[in-house]
């Protein structure tokens, strides 16, 4: 059998294809970045054909330079940034309108109606979310709407839809003339359109945005031993490797993360933050603002099901400081800076640019800076940027702590910012818990990479992974209890002056 398994982690900001050996080791990478067009307040967009192209040269690239080939590869697993919709014409290849992003705010109308009328308790009960601008369904129903052609196109079979994982396995085994049309149960609970119960699209929601049953992809395991298909040979590959997994990036941080027990939680530190509870087998309903998804099914095993608090904006404020304010020239000069006082000097930055996700889901919420005084100073505002990082992340552990009764003993992180070390001794003093990050740092490939070895036997089961997992780094809190919890009052004080700020 081949030495190694693949994995692309199509992402919000970039995509990357990573190639791990058998112990979990990188053995090689490529990334690039992607456009982000951002043509009002609020809108948010990829272009899905630069996406494929990103897709393609990472994947070339990374080949290349270890020196491997397709038949190196036992398998190649899928990972992407969720919810962002891309509808094509299965005709051509060619999507009707760019990709929007899970970020996009222009359904907010869509998101807000749903509530009005009765609607939104059916989403929750039966999808397990939210009625929100955040998820794919509203972005479907926005497409059909309003771009021209395209509600007829998907009325004759012609236009399909797909997160961006459906969107790169249709390239991947068959290019513009056609590949599979398949998705997995992780990206599909993230549309409001699966019901989390039958795992399948559920005509009721489907009616609630209007959506033609035709336009979406089959649903399948997320380790899926039967295969979706195999790479073209014609495609970046070069030849046919097996494609048996796809996961949410967000879930596949989990199963990078091995928290494959009930009561096991990562917190994935990106352009949003994410922190994902595992419940096992058991769907657990959130009364605290978290959402109910599924966290993987590998095989015909059951789905095991997690408690997730997502958190629109964490290191994108960091981006904003940089790109939009100029105050620092790149992500690790925001420790430099904020290393420079010892507190936020009494100042709060809430960074709702999208509203507020969980636990508020409040569409209405903007961004505010609050405490200001003329004492203040970039580097206070660089500090409360990381502090907001962590305080939302604060309160995704209280609603968590809520829903599930037990009090969190330590939290396991990944992503960019966890090299940030003044930020997570910040996390580490904010929730008064120790913080652990692992030595492969890049989870969301791994647990991609993981799902796709496991269906082809490539690793044997879930067990040999945990001993795969090793500690690299643990941040200890060092604030009293009084410290923590001033600092919490002030937090939640300004997260109140975020709300009510447009009408929705
Ligand atoms: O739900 C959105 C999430 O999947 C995006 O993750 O890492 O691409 O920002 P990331």
């Amino acid at each position: 059998m081949a030495d190694f398994v693949g994995a692309i982690d199509q992402g919000t900001t970039s995509t990357r294809f990573m190639i791990f050996d058998r112990g979990g080791n990188e053995v090689g990478k490529h990334q690039l970045e992607h456009k982000q067009y951002l043509p009002q307040a609020g809108w948010v967009e990829h272009n899905p054909l630069e996406i494929w192209e990103r897709t393609s040269a990472v994947i070339r690239t990374a080949l290349a330079q270890s020196k491997l080939q397709a038949s190196d590869l036992a398998a190649v697993g899928i990972t992407n940034q969720r919810e962002t919709t891309v509808v094509w014409d299965r005709r051509t290849g060619r999507p009707y309108y760019n990709a929007i992003v899970w970020q996009d705010t222009r359904t907010d109308r869509i998101a807000s109606a749903l509530d009005r009328d009765g609607r939104g308790d059916t989403i929750r009960r039966k999808a397990g979310l939210p009625p929100a601008t955040y998820f794919s369904g509203g972005k479907i129903q926005w497409i059909l709407e309003n771009v021209e052609g395209v509600r007829e196109a998907a009325q004759r079979g012609d236009a399909l839809f797909g997160n961006t994982d459906a969107w790169t396995l249709w390239y991947l085994t068959g290019g513009s003339d056609g590949g599979v049309h398949i998705t997995d149960v992780t990206n599909a609970s993230r549309t409001m359109l699966m019901n989390l119960e039958t795992l399948d699209w559920d005509d009721e929601l489907l009616s609630f945005f209007d959506i033609p049953r035709s336009m979406l992809p089959e649903i399948r395991p997320s380790s899926d031993p039967s295969l979706y298909g195999t790479t073209r040979a014609g495609g970046p590959f070069a030849g046919e490797v097996p494609l048996p997994a796809t996961l949410g990036d967000q879930q596949a941080a989990t199963v990078g993360q091995v928290c494959f027990s009930p009561g096991e939680a990562k917190n994935t530190y990106g352009t949003g933050n994410f922190m994902l509870l595992n419940t096992g087998t058991e769907l657990v309903r959130s009364k605290s603002g978290l959402l109910t998804t599924v966290c993987y099914q590998f095989g015909d095993q059951p789905a095991v099901y997690a408690l997730e608090g997502s958190i629109a904006v964490t290191g994108s404020a960091i981006q904003w400081l940089r790109d939009q304010l100029g105050i620092i020239s790149g992500a690790a000069q925001s420790e430099s800076l904020a290393r420079q006082v010892e507190d936020n000097g009494g100042m709060y930055f809430v960074p709702a640019f999208s509203g507020l996700f969980a636990p508020y889901w409040r569409s209405d919420a903007r961004g505010v800076i609050v405490g200001l005084s003329r004492y203040n100073t970039n580097a206070h505002l660089a500090r409360a940027a990381l502090e907001a990082i962590c305080y939302q992340s604060r309160d995704v552990v209280e609603a968590m702590e809520k829903d599930s009764g037990v009090a969190l003993e330590f939290l396991k992180v990944d992503g960019g910012i966890t090299a940030n070390k003044l930020c997570m001794q910040l996390q580490a003093d904010i929730l008064g818990v120790p913080v652990s990050k692992p030595v492969v740092a890049e989870t969301t490939a791994l647990g991609a990479a993981y799902a796709a070895g496991l269906a082809v036997g490539f690793w044997q089961n879930t067990d040999q992974l945990r001993e795969q997992w090793h500690e690299d780094q643990r941040w200890e809190p060092t604030w009293s209890d009084e410290q923590r919890e001033e600092g919490y009052k002030g937090w939640k004080k300004a997260v109140e002056r975020t709300l009510n700020w447009v009408e929705v």
